[in-house]
């Protein structure tokens, strides 16, 4: 099993999980976060935003959904620009299921 965290703009959230859910793939955390990537913020004018809102959608999936997965989300969640996201995949060693008490997703 693996953990796949994509941290993508607000904006892109709700396409990337409708197109996730149309696939099959409904279970999942989003979580608001603030951050930074390679550019360390954004200076407008005199004003320097050091971090900006993004959502990051966190799934743990079967090893074999990883690189379907990963291709909706950057499909769904790109513009171009900088600061479209990051998609970050982990191993993840043991799932357990609180209702039934049975391990694995
Ligand atoms: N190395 C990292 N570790 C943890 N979080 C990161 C990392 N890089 C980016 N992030 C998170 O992802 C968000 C989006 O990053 P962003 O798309 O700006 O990445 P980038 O590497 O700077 O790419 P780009 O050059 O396209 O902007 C950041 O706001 C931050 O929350
Ligand atoms: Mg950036």
């Amino acid at each position: 099993m693996k953990m796949i965290r994509a941290i993508v703009r607000p904006e892109a959230a709700d396409k990337v999980t409708e197109a996730l859910a149309q696939d099959g793939h409904y279970s999942l955390t989003k979580i608001n976060v603030f951050g930074r990537g390679k550019q360390k913020g954004l200076t407008i004018g005199t004003i320097h935003y050091d971090e900006f809102p993004k959502i990051m959608i966190m799934m743990v999936v079967e090893d074999e959904s990883v690189e379907e997965i990963v291709k909706i989300i950057k499909y769904k969640s790109y513009t171009g620009n900088y600061g479209d996201g990051k998609i970050f995949i982990s191993s993840v060693d043991a799932v357990y299921t609180v209702r039934t008490g049975e391990d694995g997703l």
